[in-house]
């Protein structure tokens, strides 16, 4: 455990704690996040006539300070009082891109209000009916959202243990801020552990990429992509960008760490769209790994939400300031200049006789 995540343990009551930091089943898929970034071998180039470091990048055409975004959580009110507020004003200071979740405490129209000019996506959670999908494709398209995430790997909740043993009941936290139509109580228990509900989502085909298209203007990402051919399949239905993610290890235990999964995306994807990651990114290097295996840029969550439980708006501005000045400092020992300047010869290998490419 980190400290950060400590100080938030400490803050958080402990069935709030559960939802964020839990994982499902035994949480092999939640450790091997880590597990993944903590066996890669960064390979530094010496004396590289390095004289400046640029984290700056661009994510679908957007100019952004840093190549990490804040990826997209919901019920943030459940762990400070100024919720998505806060993580929104942070991210816009520090230039970096945040997401926010259908299934967020504030509206999406007062996050609009708090991120101002800072580059911002709107996550979505199908709605069964398609009016209610396209009434929130055109909410977030009015509030200055430039691209949806249509969220994946969510047909149903995963189990989580924690988060059933301490009972952590979403009918019971603050209420919902994208109105009454996106979360009756009777969807809310979709998203609350326990019992079989199967939501509406899973009986979509990839065709339904092609009907939200119709709805909204803005450029498509599918998050929660962990293979070839669903990359595949998202970027041929319009995709302009997926993310490979396991949700955090918090949907389908054994899936494999989202870093293993990214060659074959990447791979699968070529330059017909970018390719983001998430799920264990904690530090500077395992963003430079991320990059090195073919992602344009990577998500940052529950160390997000422990800032924020922690110390509100500043909490997450010292965070985002903490990771973007080590990854500035990783970059540097590397002998690269940021991510443009950052391909697979990065990395190295454990096989003996085998230093890398
Ligand atoms: C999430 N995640 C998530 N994803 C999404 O698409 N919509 C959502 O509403 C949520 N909600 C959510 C709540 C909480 C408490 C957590 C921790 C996560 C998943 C999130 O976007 C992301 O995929 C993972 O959190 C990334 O893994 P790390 O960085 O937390 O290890
Ligand atoms: C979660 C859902 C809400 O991971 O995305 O808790």
């Amino acid at each position: 455990m980190t400290e950060l995540q400590e100080q938030a343990a400490a803050a958080l009551p402990p069935e709030v704690r559960a939802y964020v930091d839990g994982g499902a089943g035994e949480e092999h898929t939640l450790r091997a996040n880590r597990d993944s970034f903590s066996r890669q071998i960064l390979r530094p180039r010496a004396l590289a006539g390095l004289t400046s470091v640029d984290l700056s990048t661009t994510i679908l055409g957007t100019r952004v300070d840093v190549p990490f975004f804040v990826c997209p959580m919901a019920y943030q009110a459940s762990v400070h009082s100024d919720g998505e507020l806060a993580t929104a004003r942070a991210a816009a200071g520090a230039g970096a891109l945040a997401i926010f979740s259908t299934l967020s405490s504030a509206s999406l129209e007062a996050i609009a209000g708090a991120s101002g000019a800072g580059p911002r996506w709107f996550q979505l959670y199908l709605q069964p009916e398609m009016e209610e999908n396209r009434a929130l494709l055109q909410r977030a398209q009015e509030a200055g959202y430039s691209a949806i995430v249509l969220t994946v790997d969510l047909p149903i909740l995963g189990i989580r243990d924690a988060q059933l043993h301490h009972g952590f009941a979403l009918d019971a936290s603050p209420p919902l801020g994208n109105g009454a139509a996106v979360l009756s109580p009777q969807r809310a228990a979709e998203f609350t552990a326990g019992g079989f509900r199967l939501r509406a989502d899973a009986a979509h085909g990839w065709e339904v990429l092609g009907e939200l298209r119709q709805h909204t203007n803005l450029p498509l990402v599918v998050k929660g992509v962990l293979t070839g051919e669903d990359a595949k399949a998202a970027v041929d239905h319009g995709a302009r960008a997926v993310i490979v993610s396991n949700h955090g290890g918090r949907q389908l235990d054994h899936a494999p760490a989202s870093l293993e999964a990214l060659p074959e995306v990447a791979a699968a994807v070529g330059h017909r769209a970018e390719v983001y990651l998430d799920s264990g990114v904690r530090r500077g290097a395992d963003i430079i790994a991320a990059l090195a295996l073919g992602a344009r840029a990577v998500g940052v969550g529950r160390p997000v939400l422990w800032a924020l439980a922690v110390g509100g708006e500043s909490g997450v501005r010292e965070y985002l300031a903490m990771l973007r000045e080590e990854l500035a400092v990783t970059f540097a020992l590397m002998g690269r200049s940021g991510p443009g300047d950052t391909d697979g010869s990065a990395l190295g290998s454990l096989r003996r006789g085998d230093p890398g490419p």
